[in-house]
């Protein structure tokens, strides 16, 4: 199927049940307090001045919630999301495509952000500032400068890096929030808000080893809650208990820290074939078939986060707290 380049809402099953999973308000949402309660203010000094929201960049791990709050700031605003990605603008026609499409004071999600290439990219910026469109239309001597007015609209880019965005683009938003891991006091009230949405009947114990095994993310959580009413369906009752929780997790291979597979095998490469590092992130990509951006994007931040890996200037190193936790001789170094 033909990738639209921008779409309303998300498809398919698992998209409609994530989409009625998903806060709808700012007071709903858990967590990130600092984001929450700054958005809260500029969105409502934004509506006493019936302006539109100043453009919003969110950055930060994957899964965190950067989608969610982008629905939750137009729903808040009470306008259309509009939802693209960086990869998928790939001409500065798309742009001015999905622009001058949008109604006055929407929300415009531009996922992976940056991604955007740098003729695209020169194309948003007077329409992020002053809302028209420069375009050139035809080639060589009959080439002519377009200028395309635009109704006022709210840019939201969520980005994991954003280092790798452009200084002048990041400059280009008045807000910029930073998404932070979430506590375990955080993510058990996620998930039982989740179980409750779903209708499932889950334990408090069973919500506390989930939410300590969901690597400070949200998403992580409620996959795991979903896979867990699977099982608890299926060799249960239907009721998530410690028990039937502390199975599933076992069968999808979640250890005790919410690490998974592929999380062990970069640490114990890392161990086992550079001697604990230090090793660059090439090597460890080439080593363990994963891509190196993917390790830098998913993996790399949590382990850092609790100090399982550490980035030197001749690579990455493991920690002892990696030893201990394979329970494996700390090294003499
Ligand atoms: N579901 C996923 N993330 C959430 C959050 N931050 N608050 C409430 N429910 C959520």
């Amino acid at each position: 199927m033909e990738e639209r380049i921008v779409s309303g809402e998300p498809q398919g099953h698992e998209d409609l049940e994530e989409r009625s999973l998903r806060p709808q308000t700012l007071s709903q949402y858990i967590g990130q307090k600092a984001v929450k309660e700054n958005l809260t203010v500029f969105i409502e000094a934004a509506k006493m001045r019936e302006e539109c929201l100043d453009h919003v960049l969110l950055y930060g791990p994957p899964g965190l919630g950067k989608t969610t709050l982008s629905m939750i700031i137009a729903n808040e605003m009470g306008v259309n999301l509009r939802t693209t990605s960086g990869p998928a603008i790939e001409r500065p026609g798309d742009l001015a495509a999905v622009l001058s499409g949008l109604e006055p004071g929407d929300v415009l999600f531009i996922d992976e952000i940056h991604r955007l290439n740098r003729s695209v990219e020169e194309v948003l910026y007077p329409a992020m500032e002053d809302y028209f469109l420069d375009i050139v239309i035809g080639k060589g001597p009959s080439a002519r400068s377009v200028r395309l007015d635009l109704p006022p609209f709210t840019l939201v880019g969520a980005t994991t890096r954003a280092g790798m965005l452009s200084a002048p683009l990041r400059d280009r938003f008045g807000v910029v929030s930073r998404l932070e891991y979430y506590t375990h006091d955080e993510l058990q009230e996620i998930v039982e808000r989740t179980a409750d949405v779903l209708d499932v009947q889950m334990d408090k114990q069973a919500a506390v080893e989930v939410s300590s095994r969901s690597r400070g993310t949200p998403r992580i959580a409620n996959r795991i809650l979903r896979r867990i009413r699977d099982f608890a369906q299926v060799r249960g009752d239907g009721t998530i208990d410690l028990s039937i929780t502390k199975e599933a997790l076992e069968l999808l291979q979640v250890d005790p820290l919410g690490l998974d597979q592929i999380d062990h095998t970069l640490l114990m490469n890392i161990i086992q074939k550079f001697r604990g590092g230090p090793v660059g992130l090439d090597t460890i990509a080439a080593t363990i078939g994963e891509e190196a951006h993917t390790i830098e994007d998913v993996y790399e931040p949590y382990l850092m986060q609790i100090g399982f890996l550490q980035r030197t200037p001749r690579g990455r190193m493991v920690t002892d707290l990696v030893y201990d936790h394979f329970e494996m001789e700390v090294p003499k170094r």
